[in-house]
């Protein structure tokens, strides 16, 4: 193998869980996913990020050293892959790298619109010997954008059908949706938290970064009080375009909303992540219905599909429509988010666009993402 042939796409996500490295060849009809691989985040990182995500002053210093750190790990995630694969720089036409994020204010807040991807471009190619594109969200801001969610490009390109109406629901830290709807534009945003609440309170309570398998929530009860309550977060009365993420959906947002009903301090641990889950189902087919569409496929991708209690409920939520993983499209669940960076990153290397206006409320159409040399 000694043709640039491939992209690798690098993703970690709000979960925070580990770097996703995937590598892809877009050369013919079909994506050619050549394989993956999770890269492990040490938890003294993870804890640098938390601080970084949840501070209202975080230091200078401990933002470019963690920015720093992210690109060794990214680069070590993508030198990881190309080794198991048999690949070296030369295979690799780009890797896309999205980062990660430790803040995102997008238009229709109170701030300034913004949004931080850290770990360094330039620390990725100098240490993988390859061109490394990066920086993805920051073009569509700069025309009015929400700068996500950014996957739905990708998701057209590879998951639209002639005749049927599919949603791609990824459930990642958050949730969000594509709707690929014959003869329509496309459409995506935010529905709100994928696993991040499930997540923190998993940790609080267990010491666990995840509710494996949704087991632990499954031995609580609903609570319909608190349930009712948390639907009322101002971010789902919004209409798209919209993006959300760690600032809007966290444990502080959580304790306020327990501690407004006296009722619900005789909540066990398992009771209140019942409801989290039945919440995060509900929130997110809420959005699905409201689209007012005939949807006749739902795929899932992203780790909460291996979340059995979510799934469930949202297979009972929607009765009829057939509800799969992206698996069932020829692309593993885990593997979607970071090979639509791979995809961005094809996409900037050949000059063309990445961001979908329809879906980011962008002014226009345009490339994504700047370009890192190795040298
Ligand atoms: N076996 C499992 N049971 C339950 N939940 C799981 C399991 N495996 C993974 N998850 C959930 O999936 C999460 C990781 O999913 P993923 O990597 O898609 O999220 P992410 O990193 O936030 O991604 P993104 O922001 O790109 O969508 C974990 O934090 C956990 O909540
Ligand atoms: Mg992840």
């Amino acid at each position: 193998m000694n043709q640039s042939k491939y992209f690798i796409g690098l993703m970690s996500g709000t979960s925070m869980d580990s770097i996703d490295a995937v590598a892809i060849n877009f050369e013919r009809e079909s994506t050619q996913c050549l394989g993956s691989h999770q890269h492990e985040i040490p938890k003294s990182i993870k804890k640098q990020l938390a601080k970084l995500c949840q501070s209202n002053e975080p230091s200078i210093e401990l933002f470019g050293s963690t920015d720093i750190q992210m690109g060794v790990l990214f680069a070590e995630a993508a030198t990881s892959l190309m080794s198991a694969l048999g690949l070296n720089s030369k295979n690799i036409i780009a890797i896309g790298s999205h980062g990660q994020t430790i803040r995102h204010s997008p238009p229709g807040g109170s701030s300034i619109p913004f949004s931080i991807q850290i770990g360094d471009p330039n620390i990725i190619a100098a240490h993988t010997r390859c061109p490394v594109v990066a920086d993805f969200r920051r073009a569509d801001m700069a025309l009015g954008g929400q700068g996500a969610p950014l996957t739905p490009a990708f998701h057209e390109s590879f998951f639209s059908h002639p005749s049927l109406t599919r949603v791609i629901l990824n459930i990642g830290g958050i949730a969000n949706i594509t709707v690929l709807s014959p003869g329509r534009s496309c459409m995506g945003f935010d529905t709100g938290p994928g696993n991040v609440l499930l997540d923190g309170w998993c940790l609080r309570h267990r010491g666990d970064p995840f509710d494996e398998g949704g087991l632990w929530g499954a031995e609580g009860t609903i609570c319909e009080i608190l349930l009712r309550q948390l639907k009322n977060h101002p971010y789902f009365i919004k209409s798209p375009p919209k993006s959300t993420g760690r600032e809007a959906f966290n444990l502080n947002w959580l304790d306020q909303q327990l501690q407004i009903n006296r009722n619900q301090i005789g909540l066990s641990p398992q009771d209140v992540q019942a409801t989290l889950c039945k919440f995060t189902a509900d929130s997110i087919t809420e959005c699905i219905k409201n689209l007012k569409l005939p949807v006749d496929e739902i795929y899932v991708c992203g780790g909460g599909a291996r979340n059995l209690a979510l799934i469930k409920i949202l297979k009972t939520n929607f009765g009829n429509v057939q509800l799969h993983t992206t698996e069932n499209l020829g692309i593993h669940p885990d593997d979607v988010e970071a090979a639509a960076f791979a995809w961005l990153a094809m996409r900037r290397i050949n000059s063309l666009s990445g961001n979908l206006p329809s879906v980011t409320g962008a002014s226009g159409p345009t490339v994504l993402g700047g370009f890192y040399l190795p040298y």
